[in-house]
């Protein structure tokens, strides 16, 4: 894959966030942890690349419906965010995106990093099912825009193709349960 030139991501060139992330994901994968490696990737691009970030990662869901944190760049977060509890889990029993203005008002968020104030958070579904979810954090209240939230949207379907060509390689035990039961199906 050619170098990909580092430059600030602002309202006039956001639209060459997507074909980034497309050519992040653009290499040979025959392992899930390629994906892995994918997605530090893609966690560091967003973070280095987006001023007023002060965290951005993943979680994988897992069989007990707990999170389990995966590539990711900021502060030290929490390892594993439980069932029902957080805004990540809102995304996961929602099964859509979840755009908190202002995470001290949302009853069960769970703060990792006392500086962030909105989050957005994007589900990675394959077949209908989330696997993942990205997980962004904002110093500034109310950060994320109808813009950013569909250019996310747009960030996470290319993930969750990546996630859809890599079913063949699941070669880690405490990947979603939903995942594995996808793949199983389609084997059938
Ligand atoms: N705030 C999230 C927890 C993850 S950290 O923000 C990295 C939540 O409430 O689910």
């Amino acid at each position: 894959m050619d170098m990909v030139v580092v430059q600030m991501i602002s309202p006039q060139n956001k639209d060459e966030l997507l074909p980034i992330i497309r050519s992040l994901c653009n290499e040979n994968i025959s392992s899930f942890i390629h994906i892995n490696g994918i997605l530090a990737n893609i966690s560091s691009y967003i973070y280095h690349n987006f001023e007023d970030f002060n965290w951005v990662g993943f979680y994988y869901l897992t069989n007990d419906g707990s999170l389990v944190l995966g590539p990711f760049q900021g502060e030290v977060a929490c390892f594993i965010l439980l069932k029902d509890k957080g805004v990540c889990q809102k995304a996961v029993h929602d099964k859509s995106f979840v755009n908190i203005e202002d995470v001290h008002l949302f009853p069960t968020h769970i703060a990792c990093d006392s500086k962030s104030v909105s989050e957005l958070v994007v589900p990675i579904m394959v077949d209908g099912n989330v696997v993942a979810v990205l997980d962004i954090d904002s110093r500034i209240k109310g950060f994320f825009s109808k813009d950013l939230e569909e250019l996310f949207k747009g960030v996470g379907e290319i993930i969750s193709t990546l996630f859809e060509q890599g079913q063949a390689y699941l070669d880690i035990p405490f990947i979603s349960k939903h995942y594995k039961d996808s793949s199983e199906e389609r084997d059938e």
